[in-house]
């Protein structure tokens, strides 16, 4: 099975041309799995929160979930993909899965960052993992990564994939994955998005690219560059995110020491 990243430059605001711009890249793909980067409809800098409220969308309802589910269905693809959602008057910086069958589900980012906590409300759906033909596929955005209890909730609940839509500005996220995938022997698909945002008097941000395909052994199986538009897919074993053993003593489930830790 085939599974891996669409990196690119969201125009911030421009749903339709975000669409259009990941519509004319995915009819290179087939099949397997996509992800696409965090907000990668709306672009991440808002500077109130009526931009937010205005450029947000119910799930699954909205233009942006119908047209990914169109393109899944188009492509015979799976897509993780970050769109701002909203649901009443919350607004969530949210993930939506999508396959050849439709809507499967959608995911409110738990750690909110920097600014977005003052447009989104911080997510409550927890992390989930759905069962899919190609595999169980669970969910993060971004700032989740920081907090490792994500991936390992997600691999508890028998993830063997994290679609890991992103917008990361920090170095830290591309390496630190490694580790996540090897304490957690799963795979991760952190799809990040490129190019720069300065809007009003806010500093700029420059994103940083290196989306990523990491394996449970934490090989890198696939990293893009800073800053081109990329789209790849690696061939992955779903297999090899089931055994959980590293030897024939050590079980990195069944090893851990749950009563010696603290929640
Ligand atoms: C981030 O969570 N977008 C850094």
């Amino acid at each position: 099975m085939k599974a891996g990243f669409l990196q690119f430059s969201p125009v911030f605001g421009d749903i339709k041309h975000n669409i259009e711009t990941v519509s004319r890249i995915l009819t290179s793909v087939n099949n397997g799995l996509i992800v696409l980067p965090e907000l990668f409809n709306t672009g991440y800098q808002f500077i109130a929160r009526h931009e937010a409220e205005a450029l947000s969308e119910e799930i699954p309802s909205g233009y942006t979930t119908q047209r990914l589910i169109e393109l899944s269905k188009n492509r015979s693809v799976y897509i993780s993909a970050g769109i701002a959602e909203r649901d009443g008057n919350n607004l969530y910086n949210s993930a939506v899965l999508t396959g050849p069958e439709g809507f499967i589900g959608a995911y409110r980012k738990t750690h909110l960052f920097f600014e977005e906590k003052l447009w989104f409300s911080p997510g409550d759906t927890g992390f989930k993992v759905w069962q899919t033909p190609i595999g169980n596929i669970g969910m993060m955005i971004c700032f989740d990564w920081f907090f490792p209890e994500s991936a390992r909730t997600l691999a508890l609940q028998g993830a063997d994939i994290i679609a890991h839509p992103s917008n990361l500005v920090l170095p830290y996220c591309p390496d630190a994955m490694v580790t996540r995938c090897i304490e957690n022997r799963l795979f991760a698909i952190t799809a990040n998005r490129t190019g720069r945002e300065k809007r009003g008097e806010k500093d700029a941000m420059e994103f940083i690219g290196c989306s990523e395909i990491v394996a449970p052994n934490g090989k890198i199986l696939s990293r893009a560059a800073k800053d081109a538009e990329t789209i790849i897919q690696a061939e992955i074993n779903i297999d090899d995110a089931r055994n959980k053993s590293l030897n024939p003593l050590n079980n990195i489930f069944s090893d851990r020491r749950e009563s010696l830790y603290r929640s």
